[in-house]
């Protein structure tokens, strides 16, 4: 059966792919389905669809976004409407209270039920500190159960991780949130590396040591809030975080092309190598940025003074895993070059 692309719609076989170490390829560009506690599972479930029929075939998930039964549905309509299963790129994260070595299967097989899948063509580990928070718990809050990130632990989890490639449920398996000295010892460690780093990415935060250090070693990245989040939770905005859309590179840019400034991050994302996962559930909003992927490619200048753009401004500092008292956020990052001693 063809598969039914939307008149307007965006050929998936056009679409930039990614070459992962495994030989696989990975669309290069992917749907988010976090809501921000903004959109419900319903209209993320229904851009789901709509994102396939204008030519989407990766969508983000993870089990902490709460949305993966009603995605699910989607995904089965969506094969029902003709879109193979071996053509969609599915993704799910394993949450942080599941890190226990019984845990990480189950874990796993409880996504791939709400998903109604077989398997996973990604699983990865959402972070790497093993805690529990309630999901949309402020900033400020602090869990007594919180650790450190222990490397010998986190290689527990991703043994079990492992062990979910060797069953056949999970293609490929992946890191998120981690930093180079974290990553460097997973590398050492691991009988099946990590073959993507899940990273925030964005014009004003574009990492470009962990960036090259990613790609160096052979490990795709795949950039989250890559229009700077604009809807992202209050709870998660601090009074310095600066706003790529309003940057005056990306306004002019955008005034060029005639598209609003976040196709601009998304069409850079995608030039610079890594592989963007834009939220919207409007359709003229992730339709547009499907397009950017396809249209003319940005200038090299214009590249040059998007790169001159970075802020090095984090916006999702993950204050609830830090896990004793006199810390900043910052620690969380390993500043040093090393793991933050526990
Ligand atoms: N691994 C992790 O730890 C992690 C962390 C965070 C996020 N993620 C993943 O990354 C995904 C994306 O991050 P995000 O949702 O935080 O932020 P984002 O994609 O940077 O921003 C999403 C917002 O940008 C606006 N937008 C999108 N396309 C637009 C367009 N063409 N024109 C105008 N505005 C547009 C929308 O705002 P309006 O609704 O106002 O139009 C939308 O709500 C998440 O959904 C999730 O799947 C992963």
């Amino acid at each position: 059966m063809k598969q039914p692309i939307d008149k307007d719609g965006v050929d998936p076989a056009k679409v930039p792919q990614r070459l992962l170490y495994t030989g696989a390829g990975m669309p290069g560009i992917g749907l988010g389905t976090f809501g921000s506690d903004r959109f419900s599972g319903a209209q993320i479930a229904e851009a789901v669809k709509g994102a396939a029929a204008v030519g989407y075939r990766h969508f983000d998930c993870a089990a902490v976004y709460g949305n993966e039964a009603l995605i699910g549905e989607a995904l089965r309509e969506v094969m029902k409407a003709g879109v193979h299963r071996e053509d969609l790129w599915i993704t799910s994260k394993l949450w942080n209270d599941k890190h226990g070595e019984e845990d990480v299967i189950p874990a796993c097989e409880k996504s791939l039920k709400d998903l109604q899948l077989d398997y996973l063509d990604l699983y990865l580990v959402h972070w790497p500190f093993p805690n529990f928070h309630a999901p949309g718990c402020d900033v400020t809050s602090r869990s007594p159960d919180a650790r450190p990130y222990v490397h010998e632990n986190y290689m527990k989890t991703w043994r079990q991780m492992e062990n979910l490639v060797e069953m056949g449920l999970v293609r490929h398996i992946g890191a998120s949130n981690m930093t180079i000295p974290k990553l460097r010892l997973v590398l050492r460690d691991a009988k099946i590396k990590p073959a993507v780093n899940e990273m925030e990415l964005h014009p004003h935060f574009q990492q470009p040591e962990m960036f090259k250090y990613v790609l160096d070693n052979g490990i795709a990245p795949i950039g989250f809030c890559p229009i700077g989040s604009p809807t992202r939770p209050d709870r998660d905005k601090t009074p310095d975080d600066t706003v790529d859309i309003e940057d005056p590179v990306i306004v002019l840019i955008a005034k060029r092309l005639n598209v609003h400034p976040a196709v601009v991050c998304v069409k850079w994302a995608v030039q610079r190598g890594q592989t963007p996962i834009p939220f919207s559930v409007y359709r003229n909003e992730y339709l547009g940025n499907l397009r950017s992927t396809v249209t003319e490619p940005l200038t090299d200048r214009e590249m040059r003074a998007l790169a001159g753009s970075d802020r090095n401004c984090r916006l999702i500092k993950g204050q609830v895993f830090l896990w004793k008292e006199n810390q900043t956020w910052e620690d969380l990052w390993d500043p040093n070059g090393e793991i933050t001693p526990a």
